[in-house]
């Protein structure tokens, strides 16, 4: 994918909750050579935490209820007008909790990126911290892709790995994948923001730099 390199990448957020992958994503932005920058930011839920986020760092912030739409492309449509207004070249879905329509992926081919806090392809959907322990896995982690019309699945960008302790817990195991997530998620959006990345039968080629996505968590 490639991008102008003569201004940021703008791009619009889409959450549900508490928005915790945003913060360093705002930081980053402060710095004046940062490729991208957080446009608008939109729950479906009122009163998200998430949006307290955006506002604090100046941010416009919208809610999109979806529950005053009948129909999920109804709801759909007033997303893509608001991205469209805020001249959006990249959706992120970090914590978003509706299911997008194939119709609405359509129209965002290779432009929306989602978090999901597992190596994908296990464990996606729903309760994922808990999938994992229930399978007993030793290594989980974070997977940053690009979304297809299947839920948490498309393009790998990237993967931090993260132990799975005998006595975690889904809370426990989740904070210690944020960690990761925080570090791997602007970096992620850093390699697409300056075009560095390609995709090729359903892979990503990446031109990354020297250590650029070695993440490690602290208790690795
Ligand atoms: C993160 O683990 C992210 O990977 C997943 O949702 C979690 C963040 O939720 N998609 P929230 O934004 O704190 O509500």
């Amino acid at each position: 994918m490639s991008f102008a390199p003569d201004r940021r990448m703008r791009i619009g957020a889409l959450l549900s909750g508490g928005g915790s992958n945003l913060p360093p994503v705002f930081e980053a932005m402060k710095d004046p050579a940062c490729p991208y920058e957080v446009v608008v930011c939109i729950s479906n839920r009122p009163g998200a935490l998430g949006l307290d986020r955006a506002k604090a760092a100046g941010i416009p912030t919208i809610t999109i209820d979806h529950k005053e739409y009948e129909r999920r492309e109804a709801f759909e449509d007033v997303i893509q007008k608001t991205l469209e207004d805020h001249a959006v070249d990249l959706v992120i879905t970090p914590g978003f909790m509706r299911i997008l329509t194939n119709s609405f992926i359509a129209k965002w081919p290779e432009r929306i990126i989602n978090i999901h806090p597992t190596l994908l392809p296990s464990f996606p959907g729903l309760k994922p911290h808990q999938q994992a322990i229930e399978a007993g896995v030793k290594i989980s982690g974070c997977t940053v892709h690009f979304a297809v019309p299947d839920v948490d699945a498309g393009p790998i960008i990237g993967q931090a790995a993260v132990p799975v302790h005998d006595d975690d817990i889904p809370e426990t195991l989740a904070a210690r994948v944020m960690q990761a997530e925080l570090q791997l998620f602007p970096r992620c959006l850093q390699a697409v923001a300056e075009g560095r990345i390609t995709i090729k039968n359903g892979r990503t080629l990446i031109d990354a730099r020297p250590g650029e996505f070695e993440v490690f968590s602290p208790a690795l």
